[in-house]
């Protein structure tokens, strides 16, 4: 049996909140770093104004720079869609200074994750950056096509860490006022994209991360969210307050009592090396729960 915690890659583990920081505000980009978040996604997208791009791709390749060394937080960068002519702006900008990723929003299918890892690969090489360094997370709920295609993630890229999704942008596309109803809920399309980007992460073998919980006021609302979220498979989750990253930390972190457990099933599958089903304090456990095991003691390895 391989060692416990082998098939979680070291980026993945402590990556259970992700602070989106506009692109244009150097001093929120400094607040964020003491946020405590796992990451900083500073935002060339949404959070920008056409009209501030250009300033935003300077501080935010400023803000890379300046933290080049010693990183309180991995620091991503959130360009915009590949179809617009800012991405290649963005990407031409932000990659000399070696982000630890890149968030892509309004992917299609894989094939973007492809297209993106392409234009990486002739940029690191270009600028002397490790090449494959500048792993990849695409927000891929958010166009109509997304939603037919999220199993489409599978072997596109060595860089993809993981997918995300997202409940703004496809109601949009679709023409519905909004992905929420009045009292918070999901409407019936977000709640597929959701479970989709789920499923598609699981056949790309690589982990999801819930999106954004809008009301950054009700802590007690994000936590009960969140808390849904990583029962039902998500393994981190994206922020748009700084007041939203402790509470996304202690989600997402498994408890003393979820490690002693998980410990116990790999122990007793290590112990008995011909068994596919054991009994654990009274309840069936095989495979899957093997899996879960692993990949929980894997999230609290630093
Ligand atoms: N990152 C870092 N600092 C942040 C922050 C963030 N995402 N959101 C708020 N702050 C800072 C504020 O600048 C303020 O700092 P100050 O006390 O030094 O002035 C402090 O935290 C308290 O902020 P608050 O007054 O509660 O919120 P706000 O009204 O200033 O900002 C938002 C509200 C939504 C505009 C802000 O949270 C934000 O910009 N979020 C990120 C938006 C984004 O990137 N969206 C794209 C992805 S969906
Ligand atoms: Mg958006």
């Amino acid at each position: 049996m391989p060692p416990v915690g082998d098939a979680v890659e070291s980026a993945e583990v402590m990556s259970r909140s992700w602070l989106f920081v506009p692109g244009d505000s150097p001093a929120k980009m400094n607040k964020a770093l003491g946020a405590g978040a796992d990451v900083i996604i500073l935002d060339l997208e949404d959070a920008v104004a056409p009209a501030n791009k250009p300033q935003a791709r300077e501080a935010t390749r400023d803000f890379l720079m300046a933290h080049k060394q010693e990183r309180a937080a991995q620091i991503w960068v959130r360009i915009n869609p590949l179809s617009t002519t800012f991405a290649n702006e963005d990407l031409a900008a932000v990659v000399m200074a070696g982000p630890d990723g890149i968030l892509l929003p309004k992917t299609d299918s894989g094939e973007d994750v492809r297209e993106l890892d392409r234009r990486l690969n002739a940029l690191e090489t270009a600028f002397g950056v490790l090449v494959g360094h500048i792993k990849i997370v695409p927000i891929a709920t958010e166009t109509a096509r997304s939603v037919f295609a999220l199993n489409t993630y599978a072997n596109v890229s060595q860089r993809l860490l993981a997918l995300t999704w997202g409940a703004e942008d496809l109601p949009a596309a679709v023409g519905a006022a909004s992905g929420r109803h009045d009292d918070g809920s999901l409407t019936d399309l977000c709640r597929m994209a959701r479970s989709l980007c789920l499923a598609g992460a699981a056949v790309a073998n690589v982990t999801a991360l819930e999106t954004v919980y809008p009301a950054f006021r009700d802590l007690a609302g994000l936590e009960a969210y969140a808390a849904k979220g990583r029962k039902e498979g998500f393994t981190g989750m994206l922020a748009i307050h700084p007041s939203q990253v402790p509470v996304i930390n202690k989600v997402f972190t498994p408890t003393l009592e979820e490690v002693a457990y998980a410990q116990k099933i790999v122990d007793l599958f290590a112990a008995n090396p011909g068994l596919g089903v054991v009994s654990v304090d009274g309840r069936m456990v095989d495979a899957p729960h093997l899996k879960q095991a692993q990949r929980i003691l894997g999230l609290t390895r630093s």
